[in-house]
This record gives structure tokens, C-alpha cells and sequence, in this order.
């Protein structure tokens, strides 16, 4: 497995060209196969989680091209409602595909998927969405079997405002007969992305971005071309990394009101920011002061993607922050291994108290999920000496050309293919 050598205490100056967001485009790619037309996408980052995206829809029958970041899918000859199980274990958003499946075949079949290990991570509303649009679903050997010979319009109320819920029951009802209601949508600037690609194609989809979503359904839609928006955790990402160890970056490609909440707990830290159009301008001295409490809350409020990385800053600012995560219950394994590196963090259930320390020291470490090696890479980046960042598959299911961008900010990272 590959790994990071990282040579810390660097500040970090220039521009990041921002990627496609991953948790739009793994929905857009869902819901390609709406239409037997096809279907091109443009910005889709050369992450895993896309890759085994893609080649869950080549096992349906699709065929799926890449030119650069354009992806072509072209699902005439889609054939099997069967989702692969050895893939979609693998990949979470593998569940979205049950929506769409279920239009195009009238049925489909999953099996329990998979993702980072960030805690229970169940599927319920999903499932009573569904099955509210005339699904019948049975549960059999950790297999989903999902049917409908209809699907028909009805009033969804989610307990939660999940946003994989809301994009499966989006995908199963633009072509259901009559009139769908989501209320209690997650709100997720991803989730406008959706609806924008599904109205491209001739949907009928409105109210994303607010907490009521109406779907009127459609008989057919037809092929697009199309261009995701940008990553805002990627975003964010950077931008706490140059508010950690100083510096001044701009980010191109994304609104800033996409990632306000971030932007205004970093500028109580004491960074500077300017924001105009689709570029975000982060300038900041590298000694930075706690915000009191931080707490995860579906969107407009601090995203989760985005708590590692927050903590990993708190690690060196002064006085002590209050991290609460309210989405996932075991979302502090990067915990332990920032501490190898001299952090003073404290965990119980769901909050991390976290003491600032004057530096933190280079060490070896290991990621263990997606947004926590990053919060690692971010650390290390911070760190006086050397420190190695074990196990980058994770970091590579969401990152697009991670250490190249670093380094074209000044950091000096390396990749080394073990
Ligand atoms: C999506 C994002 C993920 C992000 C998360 C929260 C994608 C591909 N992934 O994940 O990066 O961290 O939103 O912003 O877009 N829940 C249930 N039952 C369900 C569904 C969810 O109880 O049927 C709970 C989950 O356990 C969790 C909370 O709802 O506590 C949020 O989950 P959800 O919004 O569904 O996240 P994902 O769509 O999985």
C-alpha cells in the first residue's frame, strides 16, 4: 500500500483548480441510467470511489468511457438489476443505484453496502422511501431485494434529513406515475447538483436546496452532457490545511456560501478571508486561536467530511476546542494517531476535547478513513520533521492527484508505491 513521506513546518502559497465534487458526481453516475441515451459528465475526479462506480455500471451492462475528466455512459445495453456484491461493498453509494435500478428494471438487487467505517450506518430510510413509492423490498443472506411494477408518486416524510436518502427516492421518482413530496430533504448543495443533471435530461424536480423536495414524474428522459460541480470538501480541505500551517491560498471553482460554515469557524481562528465569485482567498499567519465549540450538523452547519481535518488544526491553536460529531458515531479513529505526534486529544462518545500544544512532531501514522487521513496528511504537513502516512487507499477514494496539488502549494510531500 502506497504512503506519504511528508517533510512538515512548510507554509503553503498558490491556487488549487478545484475537483469535481465526489459525492455529487457518485449520484449523477447513478442516475445515468435513467435514460438508455447517453449520458456525459464532466469533472468527474479520478478517485477509487468513482472508479468502482464506473465498474459497477460496466457489471449492469453499460458501457463507460473516460477522456481526461469527461466520463461518457452509455447504458443502451443495460441488462441486469443486479448490483455486484464484492463492488458495492466496497462502496457505500452503491445503495443510490437502487433508485435507479428500480426505474430502469422495475427491480433490483443489493447487497448491503459498504464504505468507510465511520460507525452504523444503516439504510432504513432508504428503504421505508421506497417502499412509500410502491417498492417491495426483502431482506434475504445480506442481500436487498427490491420490486415494483409500478412506481407511483407519494408523500415522503424522512425522520432524518439523510442525503442518501433523499438522492435514492429522487432517482426512483422522476419517472414514477404522478406527483412525489420529499419533506425533511437533506438540504446538501449535492443535491441541487442532482437535480440540475435530472431537469437536464427533461426531470421535473424541484426544491432542492430547501427541506421540500416535489418531483412530478415523467415518462422519459433523455441523454445530457453535463458538468458536476466542484468538491467543496476538497475545498475545505485545502483551506484548513493553508489556515494550519500558513500561508495564503486561493480555491477556484466553488461559491464560498457552499462551505460558509467552515469559512466562519476559520476566521474566528484568526485567518483571513475573501471570497468573490467561485474563488475563496484564505491567508493566514499559522498561529491560530480555538473557536469554543465545533459542532457536525447536516447542511447549512458544519459538515462532518470536514471534522477530521477541523481537529487536526485545533491540534496547534491556542486554547482548547470543543469538537461534537452528531452524524457518525466513530468518526475519531485519527484520533490516536494524531496523539503519536505529540496532540493532546481527549475522546468520549461523541466529542473530542482537544487542548492545543505549541507543535506537534513528526511521526508515523496510519489512516484509517477517507476524511481522518486527511486530517492526518494535513498534521504531518504542520509537524516539525518527518513523518510517513501509512495506507493511502483510503485518502485515494476521495482525493484526485492529492500530494501533486500539495506540492504545487510548497509542501513537501512525496509518494512512495509500496
Ligand atoms: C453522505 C455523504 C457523506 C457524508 C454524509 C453526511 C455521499 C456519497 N456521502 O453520506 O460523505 O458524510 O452524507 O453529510 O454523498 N441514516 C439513518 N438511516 C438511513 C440513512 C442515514 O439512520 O437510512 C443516518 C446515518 O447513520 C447518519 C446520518 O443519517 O447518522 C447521516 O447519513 P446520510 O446523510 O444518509 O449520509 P450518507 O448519504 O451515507
Amino acid at each position: 500500500m502506497d504512503k506519504y513521506i511528508i517533510d512538515g513546518g512548510k507554509k503553503l502559497y498558490g491556487t488549487v483548480n478545484l475537483q469535481g465534487a465526489k459525492n455529487s458526481v457518485l449520484p449523477l453516475l447513478a442516475g445515468s441510467i435513467l435514460t438508455d441515451k447517453p449520458v456525459k459528465i464532466r469533472r468527474v475526479p479520478m478517485i477509487s470511489d468513482v472508479e468502482n462506480m464506473l465498474r459497477i455500471l460496466i457489471e449492469l451492462g453499460c458501457k463507460a468511457e473516460r477522456d481526461g475528466d469527461c466520463t461518457m455512459i452509455d447504458s443502451a445495453n443495460a441488462v441486469s438489476h443486479e448490483l455486484p456484491a464484492r463492488l458495492t461493498k466496497e462502496l457505500r453509494s452503491s445503495v443510490f443505484m437502487l433508485g435507479s435500478v428500480l426505474t430502469r428494471f422495475r427491480r433490483a438487487k443489493i447487497a448491503y453496502p459498504g464504505g468507510c467505517d465511520i460507525g452504523l450506518r444503516p439504510i432504513d430510510l432508504h428503504l421505508k422511501g421506497l417502499q412509500r413509492l410502491g417498492v417491495k423490498i426483502v431482506e434475504e443472506n445480506g442481500f436487498i431485494s427490491c420490486s415494483a411494477d409500478v412506481l407511483k408518486g407519494a408523500e415522503i416524510l424522512l425522520d432524518f434529513p439523510s442525503v442518501g436518502a433523499t438522492e435514492n427516492i429522487i432517482l426512483a421518482a422522476v419517472k414514477a406515475e404522478g406527483r412525489t413530496l420529499i419533506r425533511n430533504a437533506a438540504k446538501e448543495p449535492e443535491i441541487v447538483d442532482l437535480q440540475n443533471f435530472l431537469n437536464a435530461m427533461g426531470a421535473k424536480v424541484q426544491g432542492a436546496g430547501g427541506s421540500t423536495i416535489v418531483i412530478d414524474g415523467v415518462k422519459k428522459l433523455h441523454g445530457v452532457e453535463y458538468e458536476a460541480m466542484c468538491d467543496r470538501i476538497e475545498a475545505g480541505t485545502f483551506l484548513i490545511a493553508a489556515a494550519t500551517c500558513g500561508g495564503e491560498i486561493e480555491t477556484k471553482g466553488l461559491n464560498s456560501e457552499n462551505i460558509a460554515a467552515l469559512l466562519h469557524k476559520l476566521s474566528e481562528n484568526g485567518c483571513k478571508i475573501y471570497t468573490k465569485n467561485d474563488r475563496i482567498i484564505l491567508s493566514s499567519t499559522g498561529r491560530l486561536k480555538a473557536t469554543d465549540i465545533v459542532e457536525t450538523m447536516p447542511f447549512p452547519g458544519f459538515p462532518t467530511d470536514l471534522q477530521a481535518q477541523y481537529s487536526a488544526l485545533c491540534c496547534t491553536a491556542s486554547g482548547t476546542s470543543l469538537v461534537v460529531e452528531n452524524l457518525f458515531e466513530t468518526r475519531y479513529k485519527y484520533a490516536a494517531q494524531l496523539k503519536r505526534m505529540g496532540a493532546d486529544i481527549t475522546v468520549r462518545g461523541r466529542t473530542a476535547v482537544i487542548r492545543g500544544v505549541e507543535k506537534l512532531r513528526g511521526a508515523s501514522v496510519t489512516a484509517e478513513d477517507l476524511r481522518g487521513g486527511a486530517a492526518l496528511v494535513i498534521a504531518a504537513l504542520k509537524a516539525e520533521g518527518k513523518s510517513t502516512v501509512l495506507d493511502l487507499s483510503y485518502v485515494d477514494r476521495g482525493y484526485s492527484e492529492f500530494e501533486h496539488k500539495l506540492k504545487k502549494l510548497g509542501a513537501q510531500i512525496k509518494r512512495v508505491r509500496v
